[in-house]
């Protein structure tokens, strides 16, 4: 949500079904950027005690999935990903299909999300 208020339009989040979701109308993104193993890199110039402009923000996210035997699904630039991590902890996002909407739509389920 961090993310997709920084572009500077809507977020919609939502729960439909199993899956939480985020959605904004920015401009995409690279799928590889929910790699464990990544460098901290962000492309964020204002930075403040209260946030962090980190490059941290999704793989936090991965791991908590990963961590808790969860399943992550991006919609972006034209196609919607299943996001499988390597052992090294390189995500590898497999095709699953086109997605037609502007943005980017992150998908999850967590079983720490849902408390179990
Ligand atoms: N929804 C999005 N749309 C477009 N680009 C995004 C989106 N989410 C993340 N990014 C890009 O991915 C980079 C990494 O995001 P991430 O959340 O990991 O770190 P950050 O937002 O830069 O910093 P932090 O989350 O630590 O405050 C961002 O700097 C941004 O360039
Ligand atoms: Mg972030």
């Amino acid at each position: 949500m961090d993310n997709a208020l920084g572009l500077g339009g809507d977020c919609e989040i939502g729960y439909g079904g199993e899956f939480f979701y985020v959605k904004d109308h920015g401009s995409g993104l690279d799928p590889e950027l929910f790699s464990i193993n990544r460098p901290l890199r962000s492309s964020k110039y204002l930075r403040l005690p209260t946030r962090g402009a980190l490059g941290n923000g999704l793989r936090v996210v991965a791991g908590a999935v990963v961590a808790s035997g969860g399943e992550l699904y991006v919609s972006t630039r034209g196609k919607t990903y299943k996001i499988h991590w390597q052992k090294d902890g390189r995500a590898l996002p497999e095709c699953l299909g086109a997605y037609h909407e502007e943005g980017t739509k992150i998908s999850l389920i967590c079983m720490c999300c849902l408390g179990t």
